[in-house]
Formats: C-alpha cells, structure tokens, sequence
C-alpha cells in the first residue's frame, strides 16, 4: 500500500488525481498539502471528506518543517507535486508568487523529502514525482515537429520559466542526492473542478451568463488538449511503472486553435439548449436561450505578451515504454465536461467569488 503526499491537491487536476486515485487504489494512504490559494478549493474534495484513508491539511509546500513532520508521522513514500502558481496571464502582471512557489517551493519539498526519505533513511524506498508542462519547451512554429523530452527547455512566460526551473531542481536532486525523482510535462488540461479563469471552464460560464467569449488576437494559437482524467491515468502509469530519473511527456494529439476550439463549445452549448428546454429557465441570459447561436459572444481583444504560438507534444515515450494513450478525443471530452459544468452550476459559482471577480475585472477591462 503507498501512502501519497498530493501537494496542490485542492487545485484543478490536484482534484481529479485524488479522486481518481482514492476510486482505483481505495487501500492507499492520500494526505493532500494545499495552501488554498484562489486557485484552491476545499469544494473539489468535498466527496471525500468522509473517507477514512483521506486527510487534508491546510499549509505551504514552502514550510519546510511542517511538511517534514507530514512525511514523518504519516510514513510518507510517494510525493505528487501539483502544488504552483499555474496562470500565465497572472504571471505577465505578477510574476515574484510564482518564483516563490514552483521555484523556492518545489526546492524546499525536494529539501524535505531529501532530509526524511534520505538522510533519515525513513523510505528507502521512494518517488517524488514533479508535476510540469509542455510549456517549458517553448513556442513551436506551424510545421515545427512536436516536444520530445530531449526538446531543450526554453520558456518564454514568467510561469514557465518557473516551471523550468523547479524541473532542474527536481533532476539536480536525483543526480546529486539520489532522490528517486519523475517528472512528466503534460499539455494543456480540461474538464471537472477547472478554474473558470483559463480558457474552456471562462467560456463555459460566460456562454452560460451572456458575456463576451474574450479571444487573445487571431485565435489561431494552437494548444494540445488532454482530458484531465486522461492525465490522471497518464500518471497512474508513472507512478507505478516508471524509470527514476525519467521525464515523460503527456498530451491529447488534440491539437486545436483557440477559435476553432470557442466554436466548437458554442456548438455544443447549443445543442444542448436545444435539446434540453430546462436549461433556457436555468440560464435565461445564455445566447441560446434567446435563440442566438453562442459565436455571437465572441470578441476578438488584445493579445497576450509574448503569446506562445503552438504546443504539441509527442507523447510516443510513454506509449512505447508505459503502454500509455489517451482514452477520450477533444469532441468527447468537451461534451463530458460541457455536461460536468452544468451538472455542477453550485460548484462554479461558488469558486467565483470577489477575488475571481476582481481579476476577470481588472485582465480584460
Ligand atoms: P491550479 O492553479 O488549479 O491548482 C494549484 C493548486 O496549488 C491550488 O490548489 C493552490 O491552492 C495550490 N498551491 C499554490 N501554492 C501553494 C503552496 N505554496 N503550497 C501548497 N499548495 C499551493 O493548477 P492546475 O491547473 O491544477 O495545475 C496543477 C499542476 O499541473 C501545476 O504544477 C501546473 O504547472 C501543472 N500543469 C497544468 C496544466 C493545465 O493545463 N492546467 C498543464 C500542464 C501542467
Ligand atoms: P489558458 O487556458 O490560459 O492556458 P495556457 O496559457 O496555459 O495555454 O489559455 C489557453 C489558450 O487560450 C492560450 O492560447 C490563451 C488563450 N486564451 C484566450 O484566447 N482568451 C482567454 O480569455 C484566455 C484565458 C486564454
């Protein structure tokens, strides 16, 4: 039985994974460490408050001490770091948070594991797995191959750096210290528990509200697109399967530009107003509900600084030496997390507080 530190675990794909591990490892131990930034969300693990092998404790991946007592008293043997600043936009306006997190963060839980796994000998036998992106390869052009884990790193954003540089940490305390380290950089994430300030769960709701579907210059940028719970199996099979020292990457071969992908939620958005006559009185403001066809919300608005233009990824790694591929297309996914959304308006209004309104303020004012 492996007993999990999730860090981050309150997060959007931190969420999911602790559900999904809960459901397919129901024996295992799983501690989340979050600190609850506007990003986390104590709502997102409400089912299994009950649990009995669930615990959750509010902190910082940055107190070294706390987390140290964690792996201590709960014999600890698998770290899964989420725990980050994980919002580019938010990064260009206020980049030092996410130094402090994914940089000086993920340094201080490789420090901690490093002390108690290591120079205590308290688990031989261990992983400390870091959780990063295919954003820290960098900006592809239209016929460029796609990231394989020996594309050099060469971010571009503030986050992204960031991210970069808590994996040359994470590979430095492997090689240095003989940390039993992973690290798989995945593609853009959708589906249940995703904050509605990144770009599937934002159109969700502003479809739902009536507003404007905000699209950052041509809307040709091209993202690669994985169903979080597809990501979740991904790492299922790092987890249990993987090489120590090993970067896997992970991705959707769902390459998608933005336009494309805002009109395809917009179809689907509106075939379910179609179908479904219950939703015209639920959201009485959607462009549906009047009849108009959701595209008419779309707006065109200033670019992102230094808008990386395409990511893909070549996953062909973990599918040779894992045995790993995605099980859902982008249609699919889209229309169980379209259908997820508005099973679950409770949840998303709830996470909308003032903080969120502030922000979707003060960015696309
Ligand atoms: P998120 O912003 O939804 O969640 C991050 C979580 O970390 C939140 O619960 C937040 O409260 C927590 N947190 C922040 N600072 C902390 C600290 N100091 N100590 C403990 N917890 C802290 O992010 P996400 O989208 O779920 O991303 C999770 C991880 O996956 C990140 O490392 C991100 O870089 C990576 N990633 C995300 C995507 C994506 O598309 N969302 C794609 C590839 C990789
Ligand atoms: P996002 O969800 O922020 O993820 P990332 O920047 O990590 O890829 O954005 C996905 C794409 O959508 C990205 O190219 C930026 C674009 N985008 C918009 O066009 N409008 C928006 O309002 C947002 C939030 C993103």
């Amino acid at each position: 039985m492996a007993k999990l530190l999730v860090t981050g675990g309150a997060g959007f794909i931190g969420a999911n994974f602790v559900h999904y591990w809960t459901r397919t490892h129901p024996g295992d131990r799983v501690v989340v460490l979050d600190a609850l930034t506007y990003a986390g969300h104590l709502a997102s693990l409400d089912p299994l408050q009950e649990s009995a092998t669930f615990r959750f404790v509010h902190g910082s991946i940055g107190d070294q001490a706390r987390v140290q007592s964690l792996l201590r008293d709960e014999a600890i043997d698998t770290i899964v770091n989420f725990a980050a600043e994980s919002h580019v936009d938010r990064s260009i306006s206020a980049a030092d948070v996410f130094l402090e997190t994914n940089v000086l963060g993920t340094h201080t839980l490789l420090k901690a594991a490093r002390q108690v796994w290591i120079d205590e000998g308290r688990a031989p036998d261990h992983r400390f797995h870091q959780i990063s992106t295919d954003e820290v390869y960098g900006s592809l052009g239209p016929d460029d191959p796609a990231f394989t884990e020996s594309t050099p790193c060469a971010p571009s954003s503030p986050y992204s750096a960031s991210k970069a540089a808590a994996d040359h940490l994470v590979r430095a305390y492997g090689h240095t210290y003989g940390l039993g380290v992973t690290t798989s950089r995945c593609s853009n994430n959708y589906g249940p528990y995703q904050f509605p300030e990144k770009l599937i769960p934002l159109v969700i709701v502003n479809i739902l509200a009536g507003k404007p579907l905000p699209i950052y210059g041509d809307g040709l940028n091209v993202r690669d697109w994985l169903h979080v719970g597809d990501h979740c199996r991904g790492l299922e099979r790092i987890l249990t399967q993987g090489a120590p020292g090993e970067i896997y990457n992970l991705g959707g071969s769902s390459e998608c530009d933005n336009l494309s992908l805002v009109e395809t939620l917009c179809g689907i958005l509106d075939e379910r107003f179609a179908s479904d006559a219950s939703l015209k009185s639920r959201f009485p403001d959607a462009a549906p509900a009047r009849d108009q066809a959701s595209t008419k919300l779309i707006r065109f608005v200033t670019d992102r600084p230094g808008h990386d233009r395409r990511y893909a990824i070549d996953a062909g790694r973990i599918s040779r030496e894992l045995g790993f591929s995605p099980s859902l297309s982008l249609t699919q996914g889209l229309r169980q997390t379209v259908a997820w959304y508005l099973e679950n308006e409770a949840w998303w209004r709830g996470v909308m507080d003032s903080s969120y309104r502030e922000w979707i303020d003060r960015h696309y004012r």
